[in-house]
């Protein structure tokens, strides 16, 4: 976060140092290359030049295809836009809301912006490796205070595997692209957290990719099952929501990781196993 800046910074500013640093130290390969052979040295080192400037080129393209649309303002307005859309068509806007690996807090701010009658607590580990990227806990406060919503919005360091919060605390939990950065042996284990917090009758809305590895990470070999995994935690209206179907295109490689929202309800009542 820069020093007197009134817009809220969202994080990974540092997305575009590296495509740029990539690039740069590609063109200065580039030069050397043309440079050392044209003063006639053996064709070997500006060859080595030529090579090293298409490794960064390559690596600076496939970053910005990879990460570029965390660093579009367009895109990633959409993807909240459709986010909020989506928390709206969940829950009455009352009471207490989680949001697991909150990050610069983008999403908790966002909807206490937008429900009034929200208290949204925002939890992370905000980790070296994150702080580079911008994520730290004092960005989070200083970002809910330029929106206004400080006193609506908490920042707790917790982990997403351990929650310390009771059973049944809130009303709506909701994660935004933090799952697949969780380090579990399976991940399954962060859906029964959500639903253990979640009051009966509570929703979430967990945004994340869910394609090829990231799937594998819940230990299931499809969707429908992870889906049925989640439903077998005591909830209902369980659903995988694909972020296109839901009108968002984050371009890149990111539709291949297959983005999308799983939406669920903690049951009201438990059943005792039998339906
Ligand atoms: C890609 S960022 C997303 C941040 C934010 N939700 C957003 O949409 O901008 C992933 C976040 O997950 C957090 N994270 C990683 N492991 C975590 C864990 N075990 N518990 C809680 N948060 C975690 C990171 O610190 C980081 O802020």
């Amino acid at each position: 976060m820069k020093g007197n800046q009134k817009r809220p910074y969202y994080g990974y500013g540092a997305n575009r140092y590296m495509i740029g640093a990539l690039a740069a130290a590609g063109m200065v390969c580039v030069v050397l290359a043309i440079a050392l052979g044209a003063s006639g040295h053996s064709t070997a080192i500006p060859t080595t030049c030529w090579v090293l400037a298409v490794i960064l080129f390559a690596a600076g393209f496939f970053w910005y295809l990879a990460f570029g649309f965390v660093t579009d303002a367009g895109k990633t307005q959409r993807f909240h836009d459709s986010f909020v859309q989506q928390v709206d068509a969940l829950w009455d806007g009352k009471g207490r809301v989680l949001d697991i690996g909150t990050g610069l807090g983008r999403a908790a701010v966002e909807i206490a912006r937008r429900f009034p009658e929200a208290h949204v607590v925002g939890v992370d580990t905000w980790t070296r490796k994150w702080e580079f990227w911008g994520m730290s806990e004092s960005g989070a406060r200083k970002t809910a205070e330029i929106e206004g919503v400080s006193d609506r919005c908490t920042f707790v360091r917790a982990d997403a595997a351990m929650l310390p919060f009771d059973d049944g605390e809130f009303e709506l939990v909701v994660s935004s692209f933090a799952f697949h950065e969780v380090k579990v042996p399976d991940r399954t284990v962060l859906f029964e957290e959500v639903v253990r917090v979640l009051r009966p009758g509570g929703a979430f809305l967990i945004c994340d990719m869910f394609g090829g590895r990231f799937l594998n990470a819940y230990r299931v070999q499809s969707m429908p099952q992870l889906v049925q995994r989640v439903r077998d935690m005591g909830v209902e209206e369980g659903q995988f929501i694909d972020a296109g179907r839901a009108g968002v295109d984050l371009g890149g490689l990111a539709r291949f990781w297959r983005p999308g929202y799983l939406t669920g309800r903690k049951r009201a009542r438990q059943s005792g196993g039998t339906t």
